[in-house]
């Protein structure tokens, strides 16, 4: 897709598809925008929405044919007031009709706010499909040139098409169904990445597993007959030295999860291929880095692992020395993500960072305290919260603060071992981030739970149904910012 400046009048504006983002409610025919196309229209621009219930409320829409009395063929009003305004929301909207409609221009107005990078990377998200697996009626779009009123900026767009191939990266990653997107086919995208751009890239493989005793992540995967892998990348910046410092993202890469042994029932088992959301919002920053390219190094880190029955699967019971040497009673071997990361977490210690993220699907309690379309935010002190919650605004992700209540680590006491890996039901969020905290040590840790904002049931604004890509943007951004923390 080719983003070009328009800047003569409405009228003017030749492309196929001219969207007009509306967002003043009751008012919405008196916008400059829409006052001038309406004119153009002898009013039959407003009519013709009113006759159809348009308000400019969010989510409603309006198009109509011009007949070539302006220049642009089609109108296209989006609402949004009230209601959460973005450029990226209306123009991932724009986007998507110019797709379903089959048109291949579009222009973008009635954004002004907006930044080129928000309307970039609204316009090419919400375009985007999955349709690796479809063999009929595969419709391609025909959508080339998009049109805005902002300048172009060439590095601002160059960074927000890398954030762009970043967060479909992570799309497809989550979208690729289970039996293809195993641990081994991660890493080859990890390592892809790396070919790519250049960045160092270690994958330890079974018996590696094994000879580093990074015994949780092997007993999470003693079920299946596809082999677990520990990914990870490493980003430097150009004359990165010793002293250069470093930051660290941990994503749960679990393929498949069917609780192991306390197996998910249908109706919770179905969309289990997405646990590998975080680990796929790490390899989706990792290559959005590449274009961003930070002053730090960023270590990405994945551990990848199905979690399945079978004869060898890790049992409820079992004690288990992870690879920091804390040892874990099992209660629940459906708790597994946390498994995982706590043996990537102790890895991620050695590099020394300073910072240290980790992102997962972690618990169906964070979607219960949150909802679908929000992540939760758990971190050791203030400043990782706020410095996560900053690039999450930026980014255009919604995160909530969540506790590290101290009341609740007891629930994690076991009778035999170290820690258990679960606590009671009520407060299962917190449980999981305080068991996590136990392996991030006294680093300066934060945790994003995005079980829920992971997948989208439903398309919306630049958010298409499907695996979202959740958290590269704002991992992205930590990073772009990591130096103004840390040096
Ligand atoms: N992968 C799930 C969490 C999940 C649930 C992700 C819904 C996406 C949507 C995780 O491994 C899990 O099974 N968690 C359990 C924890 C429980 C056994 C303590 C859960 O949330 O029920
Ligand atoms: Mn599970
Ligand atoms: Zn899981």
């Amino acid at each position: 897709m080719e983003f070009t400046r328009f800047d003569g009048a409405l009228t003017d504006w030749s492309v196929d598809v001219l969207a007009v983002g509306v967002s003043n409610a009751g008012d919405w025919g008196k916008a400059p925008a829409v006052d001038e196309l309406n004119q153009a229209l002898s009013g039959l621009l407003h009519e013709a929405a009113i006759s159809e219930g348009f308000e400019g409320k969010p989510g409603q829409s309006f198009a109509m044919h011009t007949h070539g009395r302006i220049a642009a063929k089609q109108v296209l009003l989006l609402g949004c007031s009230g209601g959460e305004w973005s450029g990226r929301s209306v123009a991932g909207r724009a986007s998507r009709f110019a797709r379903e409609k089959r048109q291949s221009s579009l222009g973008i107005a009635g954004v002004n706010g907006a930044s080129l990078s928000e309307l970039v990377t609204g316009a090419e998200l919400g375009h985007y499909t999955f349709d690796k697996w479809k063999r009929k009626n595969v419709v391609m779009s025909k959508l080339t040139r998009v049109e805005l009123q902002s300048a172009i900026n060439a590095d601002e767009l160059r960074e927000a098409k890398g954030i762009v191939a970043g967060i479909k990266l992570a799309r497809d990653l989550v979208n690729e169904p289970p039996a293809t997107l195993t641990p081994t086919a991660m890493a080859a995208a990890a390592q892809a990445i790396a070919d790519e751009h250049n960045f160092e890239c270690t994958i330890f493989d079974k018996a590696t597993l094994e000879e580093k005793k990074m015994n949780l992540i092997l007993a999470v995967s003693a079920g299946s007959v596809e082999e677990p892998r520990l990914i990870h990348l490493t980003y430097r910046p150009e004359g990165a030295t010793d002293d250069t410092p470093s930051i660290a993202f941990v994503g749960k890469g679990l393929t498949f999860d069917a609780g192991g042994l306390c197996l998910k029932p249908t109706g919770a088992i179905e969309d289990m291929k997405i646990d590998m959301g975080g680990g796929a919002a790490v390899l989706g920053a990792m290559k959005a880095i590449a274009a961003v390219k930070p002053d730090v190094i960023v270590h990405g880190i994945v551990p990848s692992s199905e979690n399945l029955v079978g004869g060898a699967a890790f049992k409820p019971g079992d004690c288990i020395e992870g690879y920091g040497g804390i040892t874990v009673e099992i209660l629940n071997t459906d708790a597994e993500g946390r498994l995982i990361l706590a043996d990537a977490l102790a890895y991620a210690r050695e590099f020394g960072p300073s910072e240290i993220v980790d992102l997962a699907t972690l618990t169906g309690a964070i979607v219960v305290a949150l909802g679908p379309h929000r992540a939760g935010v758990y971190a050791s002190n203030d400043g990782m919260l706020d410095a996560l919650e900053s690039s999450a605004e930026t980014a255009g992700e919604s995160i909530w603060r969540m506790p590290l209540d101290k009341q609740l680590r007891k629930q994690l006491k076991s009778d035999i071992a170290d820690i258990k890996n679960v606590g009671k039901r009520w407060g299962g969020s917190i449980t999981a981030a305080l068991f996590l905290h136990e392996f991030a040590g006294d680093s300066n840790w934060g945790h994003i739970d995005l079980a829920g904002p992971a997948f989208a049931d439903k398309t919306h604004d630049h958010i298409v149904k499907g695996g979202t890509g959740f958290g590269v943007a704002m991992l992205t951004e930590f990073a772009r910012s990591a130096s103004t923390r840390i040096s």
